[in-house]
């Protein structure tokens, strides 16, 4: 655990979706106005010396953060969104979940060719979605300069997949 002042916030839930899960409830750091904040400029401070254009967000987490960073680092914010719900023309990118797969979009007019997009989620797990978001990014032209999570859960090694990106995390759990 690399953040214990962040870690306190988080709230654990057992068998939460399914049993053998231990769920990590950020809505607890959300709600109090000291993590709210602590968390916010902490994720800042990873991406404050770096040209950013665009702050991507990963549907629906991804959203609480995004525009907030955004906003902070005078970056614009692009939804990345569960499919189906963009109305304008998309690029979109399916992954492999335990069972079966999910596809994820982005509007085709969103990111610009050379655009620096920094990459943000609340959690990395199994970093099945986050890998599929840079695929996305990268299909329409984006360079990833900086992927951020809130949280980690390093046991599962999704770090493999991220090899040669700038990929910061705030609170690790490194057992289940
Ligand atoms: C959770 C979490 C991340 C993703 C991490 O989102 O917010 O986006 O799973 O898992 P992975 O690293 O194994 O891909 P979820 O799909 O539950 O949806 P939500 O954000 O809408 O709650
Ligand atoms: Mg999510």
């Amino acid at each position: 655990m690399m953040n214990q002042e962040l870690e306190k916030y988080i709230r654990s839930i057992k068998n939460f979706p399914k049993d053998g899960i231990d769920f990590k409830d950020i809505t607890t750091l959300l709600k109090d106005p000291k993590g709210l904040l602590q968390t916010g400029n902490a994720l800042y401070d990873f991406a404050k010396e770096i040209p950013i254009d665009k702050v991507v967000g990963i549907e629906s987490r991804g959203f609480f953060y995004g525009p907030l960073l955004a906003m902070k680092l005078q970056a614009g914010f692009v939804p990345i969104r569960k499919t189906g719900k963009l109305p304008a023309e998309t690029v979109h990118q399916t992954y492999a979940l335990e069972y079966g797969s999910d596809t994820i979009e982005v509007h085709k007019d969103a990111i610009a060719p050379g655009d620096k997009i920094l990459l943000h989620d609340d959690l990395l797990a199994t970093g099945g979605t986050a890998r599929a978001a840079c695929d996305l990014i990268e299909k329409a032209g984006g360079e990833i300069v900086q992927i951020s999570f809130i949280i980690e859960l390093a046991f599962l090694n999704a770090r493999e997949k991220f090899e040669g990106y700038d990929l910061r995390t705030l609170i690790r759990y490194d057992k289940e």
